[in-house]
Formats: structure tokens, C-alpha cells, sequence
């Protein structure tokens, strides 16, 4: 890099940090998270609030900083907003669940937290991924940390419990995934992922593990048991099912239909035609694949989504020469994936009339905007993660190249539109918080690789399942 290029990269790299000081939320005197978005904008619905999953990232760069506080401040706080009771009402959060966000109000000259289920959130959506994140924020506080304590505290404890009573209660259905409605994860809006999405599955996954391990030495026998039960379930269910390449895509095209019974081999009945195999035969490099968006009764979403596949990569949900072929899709699809800003969100776009009937003709998720197949450079510090996991940090240089000044330039948007992320999206937000700490993330990953021990996890080993605390 030449002196001009430092000098600039070196300016990017203060004012993201001091954006990133401007985006911590305060209360009664302490930090406790960061604000979704500092823009401008008159209207700032809820990009005032302070995220579950947003905060992810902001907390991986506290914790690397060593700036513990702020993430145990954060931690303390949202557990004390999770529901410890059932109250048999409809319009009352489940017990166990987190959150999709939080703010600050002051009544009185008393400041307190407000807090979203969904019952304010556009369409009322579930946030299911936020009791997920937030156990993983906590093992990544704990690594960090080594305070194992803090963990065991029997609020906490509780807390983790709850969350994992929610998420391995048996319901209506025979799987190990979990079946979630549309818009419960990052997607947050309808855009026909209802049913069994990756993301929601990749998260539980990684919660599954992050909990294992905080809750090994408090003896809560039955949950333990359960998780030990569902985590290879889940794990062999994903690589099995939701896996596509050549060779699948070959078994799946000439599929036998309407089986019935233990000897079936197209087990959740996927009409090949339902399939568009022309298009993914042609995209798919001959090294490559990739975990499906979602699989259920008859239902194969071949859409590619950018964060359940690095999750599973980082996550070891994925097995290693899956978490390959991955990274090689994305090489070989490069231009599709990752375009001028890494990276799209999902890949490709709903059109015509399957955008109008999947999204309700949403004028904000319309083909290559925004959700449906948009660029989100927040995705940036996963690409960087699950390309030191397998070895391939070049990509992630290369992705880190090509976002940085940009985003400075155009003032950190949330995302951007078309099909290569030429345009700054139509209705991003400026001054996104994610997007800053996203950037800041990959780089502290670059510069010192054993960071990446916060947010991932080796091959999962059953039989040692109970030694498995290496905290
Ligand atoms: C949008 C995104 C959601 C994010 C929120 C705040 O609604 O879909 O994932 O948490 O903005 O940034």
C-alpha cells in the first residue's frame, strides 16, 4: 500500500472508531449498548433502539478493545428485561425470549428501558434470533473475559435456561430445526422464509454450543441432556438436508415423488420441478455448494443466504469440506455474492410474481433491495471469519478492499441496491452502526487472527460433550 493509501485507510479506520464511541447508548450514567443508526433522518422509527443482533458486532470489538463493561452492562440489562413468568395472554412476550430491541426513556427525570417483542416492530414480527444472540454474546464475553462467574450466577443461569426450555420444547412438528414465522432473524420483514430458515437454524446451532458450555457446571441435568441430544441431530439434519451441489443437485433432479413410509428417500417430498435446476447447474462451480435457505414439506429454497452459510462455517455447523466448498462458491461467484460491496444478503432476487405473493408487495424489498437480495456490509465481519476458519483470509482481504472507502465516502449505509450493490440502498440509513463496527471487526480479525475464538467453534465432539467446557 502506498503512503496515500495508509494515510486514508488510517483516517477511515479513526472515524469509524470515534462513530462507533458517538453510537453508545447510556443509562443512568453507564453503557449498555449502541444505537442501531445515527442518522439524521427525521423519522427515526426504531433505528433509535439499541438491537440484540445489531449490538453483536459492536460487543466482539468492546471485546477485543477489553472494554468488558459496556457488554456486561448490556448483558445485565437485557436479562433483567426477559419475561421469568408465562402469563396464559396472547399479547404478552413468551417466557424466555429476548428483546429484538431496547431504548431509553425518561419520565419524571427517571430514566428506564423500553423494551420490543415485536408488539411495536413493522408487522409485529418475532424476533426469535435475539434470545440466540444474546446467549452468544455471553459466551463471547465469558472467552474473552475468563469470568466464568459471571455466568454462574444463578440469574443467569436461569436466563440461559429459559431461553434453551423455549427453543428445545417439543411443538407440532418432528425436527430438530427450529420452526420459526417469517421475519424472525436479521430479515425482518416477510419474505418467504417462515418454516425453517438457515439463519434461525445456524444461530441455534451456535447457541446450542455457546450454552453446552456455560451451562456444564451448574448440574441442570435435563437441559443438558437435551442439548447434548439435539446438537448432532440438528448438525447431521443440516449437512444432510439442506446441502447443494453437483451431486445432490443430480440426486434431487431425478427425485421419485409421493413416497410414503420409513423406506422414502425424498424425505420432505421436493418436486423437482420445483427446483431451478437449469440456473443452479449452471452457477454452481464443480467444487462448490452450499446450505439451502430453508427445507420443509415440499420445500426446497435453493435462495442463497449470506449469513447462515458463514454462521455454519464459523460454527462448525457445517463440515469442513462443506465450510470449503462454501468459500469456493463464493470465489467462483464472486461477482453474484459480492458485487461492488460485500456482501448480498441472499442471493438471487424474488421476481415478479413470486416477489409480489412472498413479500405482500413490499415497495422496500423490491428485486435486489434491501432484504431481497441487497448488499449488507455488516455481512463483512462474517466473510472475514468464515474465510480465516477455512484458510482463505485472501478473500476477505480483497472484500475489506473493496468496502472501506466506499463506505466512508458515502457516510457507512445499512445496505445497497442492484444486482452488483452499486447503489446506495434506497431507504438505508446513514451512519449504521453495524455497518461501522462490521468493518472495524473484520479488520481486528485480520490483524490478530486468534480473535476469531470469540464467535466460533471447532468440529463438534459428542463424546467428550461433557468435558466440552474449555472456557
Ligand atoms: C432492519 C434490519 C434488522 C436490523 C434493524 C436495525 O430492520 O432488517 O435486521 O436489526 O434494521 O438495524
Amino acid at each position: 500500500m502506498s503512503r496515500k493509501e495508509l494515510v486514508i485507510v488510517d483516517k477511515i479506520e479513526k472515524q469509524a472508531w470515534q462513530l462507533l464511541e458517538d453510537a453508545i447508548v447510556y443509562y443512568q450514567g453507564r453503557p449498555i449498548g449502541t444505537v442501531a443508526a445515527k442518522d439524521s433522518l427525521e423519522f427515526p422509527l426504531n433505528y433509535d433502539h439499541c438491537f440484540i443482533r445489531d449490538f453483536a458486532a459492536s460487543a466482539l470489538l468492546f471485546l477485543i478493545q477489553g472494554r468488558y463493561d459496556i457488554v456486561r452492562n448490556f448483558l445485565e440489562e437485557t436479562l433483567k428485561l426477559q419475561p421469568k413468568k408465562q402469563l396464559l395472554d396472547a399479547y404478552t412476550p413468551t417466557k424466555g425470549l429476548i428483546p429484538a430491541s431496547f431504548k431509553v426513556v425518561s419520565n419524571n427525570n427517571k430514566e428506564y428501558l423500553e423494551a420490543d417483542f415485536g408488539e411495536h416492530a413493522i408487522a409485529r414480527v418475532t424476533p426469535v434470533d435475539s434470545c440466540l444472540w444474546w446467549i452468544i454474546i455471553l459466551h463471547a464475553y465469558v472467552k474473552a473475559t475468563k469470568d466464568l462467574k459471571f455466568a454462574l450466577q444463578p440469574e443467569f443461569q436461569e436466563g440461559i435456561a429459559l431461553i434453551m426450555e423455549l427453543c428445545l420444547a417439543t411443538r407440532f412438528d418432528m425436527s430438530p430445526t427450529l420452526l420459526v414465522p417469517d421475519g424472525a432473524c436479521m430479515i425482518h420483514r416477510r419474505l418467504g422464509i417462515y418454516g425453517y430458515p438457515l439463519e434461525i437454524q445456524a444461530l441455534f446451532y451456535t447457541a446450542l454450543r455457546a450454552a453446552r458450555q456455560l451451562l456444564i457446571c451448574a448440574g441442570d441435568e435435563d437441559i443438558v441432556i437435551g442439548i447434548d441430544n439435539r446438537l448432532p441431530l440438528l448438525q447431521n439434519h443440516i449437512r444432510y438436508h439442506y446441502w447443494i451441489d453437483i451431486k445432490r443437485l443430480n440426486i434431487i433432479y431425478r427425485f421419485k415423488v409421493e413416497e410414503y413410509g420409513q423406506s422414502a428417500t425424498n424425505l420432505f417430498n421436493i418436486y423437482p420441478d420445483s427446483i431451478p435446476y437449469a440456473d443452479l447447474a449452471t452457477w454452481l462451480p464443480k467444487n462448490g455448494g452450499y446450505l439451502a435457505g430453508n427445507v420443509g414439506p415440499s420445500q426446497l429454497d435453493t435462495r442463497f443466504f449470506s449469513l447462515g452459510n458463514l454462521m455454519s462455517i464459523m460454527t462448525s455447523l457445517a463440515s469442513e469440506q462443506q465450510s470449503q466448498a462454501i468459500m469456493n462458491l463464493i470465489e467462483a461467484q464472486w461477482e453474484d455474492l459480492i458485487g461492488t460491496m460485500p456482501m448480498k444478503i441472499c442471493f438471487p432476487a424474488l421476481e415478479k410474481a413470486e416477489y409480489k405473493i412472498f413479500t405482500g408487495c413490499d415497495p422496500k424489498n423490491i428485486p435486489w433491495s434491501y432484504h431481497n437480495a441487497g448488499n449488507w456490509p455488516v455481512l463483512l465481519w462474517f466473510l472475514t471469519a468464515a474465510s480465516q476458519k477455512t484458510g482463505r483470509i485472501n478473500m476477505a482481504k480483497n472484500a475489506i478492499e473493496l468496502a472501506q472507502t466506499r463506505l466512508f465516502e458515502d457516510e457507512w449505509p445499512e445496505y445497497y441496491d442492484g444486482a452488483r450493490g452499486m447503489l446506495i440502498g434506497r431507504a438505508a440509513r446513514r451512519y449504521q452502526t453495524w455497518t461501522i463496527a462490521g468493518l472495524l471487526l473484520a479488520k481486528e480479525l485480520i490483524r490478530n487472527p486468534s480473535n476469531l475464538e470469540l464467535c466460533s467453534f471447532a468440529e463438534f465432539d459428542g463424546e467428550n460433550a461433557s468435558q466440552a467446557c474449555d472456557l
